[in-house]
């Protein structure tokens, strides 16, 4: 029976997808950029032929909702598959404030793929895994990668490239959690509404292209007082095109504000560094890594506590 394994890290969007051009397709309506975070990963094995269509996830069954996912993007692969056992592992905790559907996504479609006897370029698996969760597509990525929004209706052109490795720039982010429970709405439900209800999403999706330039360059120059600029400004427009919907798609708590303004602080000292945050309370933050503890120090003043992550490499199989 073939087997095939694959390891993913998740990946924090600097500048923020939020809202699809087509649903079937998960065709984003802005492109965005984000960087791959180590150590923290999914392990995902898939076995290419078993007795019934099976998930475990974190060592429990999947829910029909988890699965139902799961075993759709395998259908993509393959319409007349035979039955697939998958077995899925995140070694962070599932409260870690990171979004295990983005290496979650790319570990499966790496590892089906090798398993089904279909081995596909990343750019493809990154098509592939946008099916499952956006956010995936630049999980197949090491380091700096842009997901293109793309132009084409079957979306063939709207995957994930590298910009810069992993090694490309010296940087940590550290995650300051403040909620452990699960989402108050999905990031699938919230974008769909504030794209529907909120009068500022217009304004939000024409104001993306300029952050993706001015992001490539200040990479490019490893110029995080321009970088943290770009984040802070798309984080906050996302957030408000949100918060502008109806009813309000709210995501932060005091928690978030008391991180923003501790960041704000540090700034204001001389050490750069700038947060973004997601479809939840918790707030992430980019800082070179010599001023790493000092910030991860500040941070964990104020979150229920704090994780320091690095630049991680590409999705790959294990042997
Ligand atoms: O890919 P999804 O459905 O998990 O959506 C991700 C949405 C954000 O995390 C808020 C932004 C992003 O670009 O990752």
């Amino acid at each position: 029976m073939p087997v095939a394994t694959a390891v993913a890290h998740p990946n924090i969007a600097l500048c923020k997808y939020w809202g699809k051009r087509d649903r079937t397709l998960n065709l984003p309506s802005v492109g965005s950029l984000s960087l791959t975070l180590a150590p923290f990963c999914t392990t995902t094995t898939v076995e290419w032929g078993a007795e019934s269509d099976e998930l475990v996830l974190n060592g429990r069954q999947g829910t029909p909702a988890e699965s139902r996912k799961v075993f759709a993007l395998l259908d993509l692969i393959d319409s007349w598959r035979p039955k697939v056992r998958v077995l899925s592992e995140n070694d962070f905790p599932t409260a870690a404030g990171l979004a295990s559907s983005s290496s979650g996504f790319a570990a499966l479609a790496l590892a089906a793929t090798k398993a089904a006897g279909q081995p596909r370029s990343l750019e493809e698996l990154s098509v592939l895994a946008r099916r499952g969760s956006g956010s995936a597509a630049r999980s197949l990525f090491g380091g700096w990668a842009e997901w293109k929004v793309g132009e084409r209706e079957d979306g063939l052109d709207s995957h994930a490239f590298a910009l810069a490795p992993e090694n490309h720039w010296d940087v940590r982010m550290i995650v300051a959690i403040f909620d452990d429970g699960p989402k108050a709405v999905s990031s699938r439900d919230g974008m769909l509404h504030t794209q529907e209800t909120s009068p500022f999403y217009p304004a939000w999706v024409a104001s993306t292209p300029k952050d993706l330039t001015d992001a490539r360059v200040a990479i490019r120059e490893r110029d995080l007082t321009r970088l943290g600029i770009v984040m802070e400004r798309s984080a906050l427009r996302m957030h408000a095109s949100m918060m502008a919907a109806d009813p309000p798609v709210f995501y932060w708590k005091s928690g978030s504000v008391w991180a923003q303004e501790t960041v704000r602080a540090l700034r204001a000292r001389g050490i750069p560094c700038a947060w973004t945050m997601d479809a939840g309370p918790n707030v992430k933050v980019l800082v070179e890594t010599p001023y790493a503890d000092e910030v991860a120090r500040r941070l964990a003043n104020v979150a229920d506590r704090v994780h320091v992550l690095e630049p991680g490499g590409p999705a790959r199989l294990l042997e």
